[in-house]
């Protein structure tokens, strides 16, 4: 299947918010807010449009990811910027084709280009370490309240970007859904029953 990579259109954004919104289902927790965080994300400051990405084949949409702007904040309460990623979704019936990692490393190289120094995200590691993704502690690099784990990854996008940073990472706003607001938001897509599963809160 040809695939080719290209920037969001305007025009495209609620067929990503839906796409996000069945790809992430009942995946993490019972339903999904990752939806509503792209929305929001668009909406705000944070908003790279060249870092929101879809992939494509013929006329669909089958893949998407986006990066926010998101910075470390270290101990002399210094900002350095760097980019969060996420959310990233391929449609379910083209997973595991290797589709997802195509668009990871075009958005990679894309960032690299607009001359980002680092990326960092939650996610599972089995899959992010292939990109070259470690636990953010080994870079000094923890949570907004002092945390790390596994799923809590950075790369350096240009070696050296991290070597001179410890702190605390500050992801934007978006990524706190409330739940208000989530209820009101789902009233724009058709109805999903929730599920408890096995796998959930895995990441
Ligand atoms: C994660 C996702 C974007 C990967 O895209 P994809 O096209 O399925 O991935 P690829 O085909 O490039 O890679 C497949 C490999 O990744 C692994 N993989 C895929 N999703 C994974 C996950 N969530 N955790 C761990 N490994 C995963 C597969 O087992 C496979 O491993 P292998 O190469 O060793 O066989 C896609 O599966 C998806 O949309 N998942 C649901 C939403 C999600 O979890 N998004 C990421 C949030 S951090």
């Amino acid at each position: 299947m040809e695939i080719t990579f290209r920037q969001t259109r305007a025009n495209e954004f609620r067929e990503t918010e839906h796409l996000t919104r069945e790809v992430f289902w009942d995946v993490y927790k019972p339903g999904c807010d990752e939806h509503l965080v792209l929305h929001l994300i668009r909406k705000r400051q944070c908003y790279i449009p060249v870092l929101d990405l879809v992939s494509v084949s013929g006329k669909e949409i089958i893949g998407h990811i986006i990066c926010t702007e998101a910075r470390v904040v270290d101990s002399r309460n210094i900002e350095h910027p760097v980019l969060c990623a996420g959310p990233f979704s391929i449609v379910k019936k083209h997973q595991g084709k290797g589709y997802g990692s195509r668009l990871m490393e075009y958005c990679m190289e894309r960032a690299v280009e607009l001359g980002y120094g680092a990326m960092i995200l939650f996610g599972n590691p089995d899959y992010y370490h292939r990109f070259g993704f470690r636990n953010a502690e080994e870079f000094g690099i923890s949570t907004r309240d002092g945390m790390n784990f596994d799923p809590f990854m950075a790369k350096e996008l240009q070696i050296g970007s991290l070597s001179e940073i410890r702190g605390r990472f500050y992801e934007d706003e978006s990524f706190y859904v409330d739940a208000a607001r989530l209820e009101e938001f789902e009233k724009l897509f058709p109805y999903k029953e929730k599920h408890v599963t096995p796998t959930q809160l895995k990441i």
